[in-house]
C-alpha cells in the first residue's frame, strides 16, 4: 500500500518545545472538556479558571497550547495570552503578562520595574478589552502561588479566562493549600497513553520530521522501551529521536546499535545491574538457558537492522545449536529458559506481540557472558 507522505517536514517537530502538532492525537476526551468549559463560559459571559495537570512529560503543555494557539482562534473570539512561568519570580512573571496583554490589545506600554505598578497596568489593561482573554500559564509551582491565584481571581473579575497548567507533582503540592483550590473551578487531569496511542504519537511525529522516515521496528523500539521503562511519556520518545536525527539526516543506516543508544537515558536503570552476574546467577547450571541466550544475542548481533527476534525464529536457532552441541532438543525446555530470561529482565517481550523480543543490553555483551559460562559449565561435566 502507498504511505501518505507529507511535504514539508521540519525538525522544528523535535527541537522546539514549543511545537504543536496540526492535529493534536488521543486527546479528545480533555480538548472536548476545556471546549466545552470555555463555550458555557463565553455563552454565559463569566470567567473561568481551569487547572489541566499530568505527569511531566505527558504533554500538558502541548495540550495547553494546542487549545490555545489552534481551538481558540478557530471557535471563539477571545485574546490569547501564554506564559511559560517556570523558573521565573513574580516580578518577571507580571511584567511579561503585561507585556503580551498590552501586545495583545494593541495599546501602548509605559515602562515600570516595580511588582505593584506592573501589576496595576497590567490589570487595567486586562480589564478595558472588549474581547474576553484566555490567561495560559504554564508551569505553576509553590514558589509563585500568590500571583497565580491572585491572576485567577483577576479573570473571574473581568470575565476571563486562566488555564494553569502544571505537572502532578506541583498539582499535589499546590492543592493541598486552599489558595488554589479556590481560584480554580475545574480540572483537567490528562491521561496517560495505551502503548498502542504513544506509537501514534511517536509516528506521527517521525513523518512531520524525519526526511526519510525510520522503519516501523525502530518506532515500536522506542514506544517499547518508554512504555516500559518510563510509564509511556511521549516526551521521553521524541528525546530518542532527537538523538537519532542527525544520523537519519546525515544518511547514516540506523542500526539497532543506534536505537538502543539512543533510548540508553530510559533503560540506565537496567544497565547499570550488572548483567553479568544476573546472567551467571541464572544460568547456574542451566545449560540450555545459555544456549538460548547466545542463540538470541548472536541472531541480533548478525542482523544489526533487527531490533526484534520471533520465537520462530529463535526455536530454530536453538534447535540448530543443539545439534551442533550434541544436545537434545526440547521447545518446552526453550519456553522455561525465556521464562526465566524475561522474568530477570534480560529478555523483554515486546508489548505489540509477545512473540517479538528484545534486548537492552548490547548482544554482544550477553553473547560473551553465555558463550564463556557455557564454555565453562562444558568443561566442569
Ligand atoms: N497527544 C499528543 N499528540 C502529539 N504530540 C504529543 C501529544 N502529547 C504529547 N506530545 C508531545 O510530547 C512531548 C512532551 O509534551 P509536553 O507538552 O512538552 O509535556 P509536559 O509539558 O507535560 O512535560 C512534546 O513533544 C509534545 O508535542
Ligand atoms: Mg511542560
Amino acid at each position: 500500500m502507498m504511505r501518505m507522505v507529507r511535504q514539508n517536514r521540519s525538525p522544528r517537530g523535535l527541537f522546539d518545545p514549543y511545537y504543536c502538532p496540526d492535529k493534536l492525537l488521543h486527546r479528545d476526551r480533555e480538548l472536548g472538556l476545556i471546549d466545552g468549559i470555555y463555550r458555557d463560559s463565553c455563552q454565559e459571559d463569566y470567567g473561568v479558571n481551569c487547572l489541566v495537570h499530568g505527569i511531566s512529560g505527558l504533554g500538558s503543555t502541548v495540550f495547553s497550547r494546542y487549545f490555545l494557539t489552534k481551538l481558540t482562534p478557530k471557535e471563539f473570539d477571545s485574546h490569547t495570552v501564554y506564559i511559560d512561568a517556570r523558573r521565573k519570580d513574580a516580578l518577571e512573571i507580571v511584567a511579561e503578562l503585561n507585556d503580551k496583554i498590552h501586545r495583545e490589545t494593541n495599546t501602548p506600554i509605559t515602562i515600570a520595574f516595580d511588582l505593584d505598578v506592573l501589576w496595576m497596568q497590567f490589570k487595567r489593561t486586562a480589564a478595558a478589552t472588549e474581547k474576553k482573554t484566555v490567561f495560559v500559564v504554564d508551569g505553576i509551582d509553590e514558589t509563585n502561588e500568590e500571583i497565580y491565584s491572585k491572576l485567577a481571581h483577576l479573570s473571574k473579575e473581568i470575565r476571563a479566562s486562566t488555564i494553569g497548567v502544571l505537572n502532578s507533582h506541583d498539582y499535589r503540592l499546590l492543592t493541598k493549600g486552599p489558595a488554589t483550590k479556590f481560584a480554580y473551578d475545574f480540572e483537567i487531569p490528562l491521561d496517560t497513553y495505551t502503548q498502542k496511542q504513544l506509537y501514534d504519537i511517536v509516528r506521527h511525529r517521525v513523518e512531520d520530521t524525519f526526511p526519510l522516515g525510520l522503519t516501523e521496528e525502530i518506532v515500536r523500539y522506542i514506544t517499547d522501551c518508554v512504555i516500559e521503562f518510563d510509564a509511556g511519556k511521549p516526551r521521553t520518545s521524541i528525546e530518542a529521536l532527537k538523538a537519532l536525527w542527525p544520523l537519519a539526516t546525515s544518511g547514516q543506516e540506523i542500526t539497532s546499535d543506534a536505537v538502543r543508544a539512543a533510548t540508553s537515558r530510559i533503560t540506565s536503570s537496567i544497565q547499570e545491574m550488572d548483567i553479568m552476574d544476573t546472567v551467571e546467577a541464572i544460568s547456574m547450571n542451566d545449560y540450555i538457558t545459555l544456549l538460548v541466550l547466545e542463540s538470541l544475542a548472536q541472531h541480533l548481533m548478525t542482523y544489526k537492522t533487527e531490533t526484534y527476534i520471533d520465537r520462530q525464529t529463535l526455536n530454530e536457532l536453538v534447535m540448530i545449536k543443539c545439534e551442533e552441541q550434541g544436545v537434545r532438543f526440547v521447545p518446552e525446555d526453550i519456553e522455561r529458559s525465556l521464562h526465566t530470561l524475561i522474568f530477570q529482565s534480560v529478555v523483554f517481550e515486546s508489548g505489540y506481540s509477545r512473540n517479538l523480543l528484545y534486548v537492552i543490553a548490547p548482544p554482544e555483551i550477553l553473547y560473551d557472558a553465555s558463550l564463556s559460562l557455557r564454555r565453562e559449565l562444558s568443561r566442569r561435566k
